[in-house]
């Protein structure tokens, strides 16, 4: 059978086949891209995604969340930000006021909220962002390193929940994922968000890690273009559109054209040979885990040309024998996790149905062949703009509203 040029590119975009219930977006809804000015994918979800959405996590309004803060974003014009905006909204989080920051190119503009209005973006300033109670940052680790720690200092500081890698590996700042170590967070001002890859792993590795005890985790990863941000997001689309033309794809943000691609590289190459972003993996969760320093974690991360929602098989060693209907009963009924397992019925974790979901979809979920009685091997899909960092940061501000480490300061 032969597909239009076009056709082929909005399955590979969209992941579309005909077996399940999506309808790909129109071929001449592409084409009209072609023209347009670069699309904004960074809060696409195709309606068909939402169908399932049965996210677990409730929307908590217990008492200390009836307190209202002033909450700043810094990057909310970026992949991340601009998801903690729609977090914050979605989950009712109590926002008195809303404030975005943003570098000089986007200083002056605004961003409509449905909640609170629309909102001037401000150019960043320590002084002012120092007012709000809470700060969530996505932006880069160096800019991270520069203002984060000032943030917080003294009385009048603020509490920063921080989506970069610049101090997760710092002893005294908690990395934390809510549902894990989510006690971490009392009584801190400074909190790390982890790598996206991490986080979503961990959700389906920690229940089954209090169930059976792990010795080892070995995870590959294929990763979507919105990692690298919403210039990430529109290298791939611009680079297919090209690729569908003729035209040569050029790349600046991967190392190699992505379109019709996968590249075995994420982040820059260590002295032992793994990638960076496969060193996060093991090291963040060492940490979020209370696992050994030299716990075994192995991970590969390839980027592959996805739009959005990481996709990882993980193998794990256990030290009790393994039951998989119990893990799949504990799967199921664990907060944040959707279980997605009925392959007669082509039903497993895909990105294209993880897109969108507060849950991370797991699957396929079997007995190793390696470690037989003692290994489970299992595939996870989640969106890692969500679990992977928006969602996580605000479940983190929650969870410190809750333990009294996040106040609403008295206003003048
Ligand atoms: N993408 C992911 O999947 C993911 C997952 C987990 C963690 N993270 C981390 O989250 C952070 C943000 O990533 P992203 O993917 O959202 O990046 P992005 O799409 O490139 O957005 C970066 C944001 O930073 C802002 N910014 C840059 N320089 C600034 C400055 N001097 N002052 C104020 N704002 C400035 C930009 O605002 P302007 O438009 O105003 O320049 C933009 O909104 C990074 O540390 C990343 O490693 C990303």
């Amino acid at each position: 059978m032969k597909f239009s040029a076009s056709a082929v590119a909005t399955a590979f975009l969209f992941g579309a086949t005909s077996s399940f219930a999506f309808t790909p977006i129109a071929n001449s809804s592409l084409q009209s891209r072609k023209n347009a000015s670069v699309v904004n994918y960074s809060s696409f979800t195709h309606p068909s995604t939402y169908q399932n959405n049965n996210n677990k996590i409730p929307i908590r309004t217990p008492p200390a969340l009836q307190m209202s803060y002033t909450v700043g974003i810094v990057g909310a014009t970026g992949a991340v930000g601009k998801e903690i905006k729609d977090c914050l909204e979605n989950r009712n989080f109590p926002v008195a006021q809303l404030r975005i920051f943003g570098s000089a190119r986007s200083a002056g503009t605004t961003v409509q909220t449905e909640k609170y209005g629309s909102v001037t973006v401000e150019l960043f300033d320590r002084a002012a962002a120092r007012e709000c109670d809470v700060v969530f940052l996505a932006v880069s680790g160096d800019f991270a390193l520069e203002h984060a720690k000032a943030l917080v200092e003294g009385d009048d500081g603020c509490v920063v929940i921080d989506n970069s890698s610049a101090f997760r590996y710092e002893k005294d700042i908690p990395l934390v994922v809510p549902e894990i170590n989510g006690a971490e967070t009392k009584k801190c001002k400074l909190i790390a968000n982890p790598n996206c890859t991490t986080a979503i792993g961990l959700m389906a590795i920690w229940p089954l890690h209090q169930l059976y005890g792990l010795k080892k985790i070995i995870m590959s990863t294929y990763q979507a273009s919105s990692g690298a941000g919403q210039e990430g997001m529109d290298e791939l689309q611009q680079g297919t559109q090209k690729w569908l033309q003729g035209d040569k794809v050029e790349n600046k943000i991967f190392a190699h054209p992505l379109p019709f691609n996968v590249i075995p590289q994420i982040d820059k190459f260590m002295d032992n040979g793994y990638t960076k972003e496969e060193m996060k993996v093991a090291w963040e969760s060492r940490k979020i885990c209370s696992l050994p320093d030299d716990f075994p974690v192995s991970c590969s991360a390839v980027r592959i040309p996805t739009i959005r929602a990481h996709s990882e098989v993980i193998i794990v060693e256990t030290e009790k024998p393994v039951n998989v209907e119990e893990a799949r009963r504990v799967l199921a009924d664990s907060p944040g996790v959707k279980l997605v397992d009925d392959p007669a019925q082509l039903q497993y974790p895909m990105p294209l149905t993880a897109t969108g979901q507060y849950d991370i979809e797991v699957g396929r979920i079997r007995k190793s062949l390696i470690f037989g009685d003692h290994g489970l091997e299992f595939f996870v899909c989640g969106d890692q703009l969500l679990r992977g960092a928006a969602l996580n940061a605000v479940l983190v501000a929650e969870e410190m509203a809750n333990n009294g480490s996040l106040k609403a300061k008295a206003k003048a």
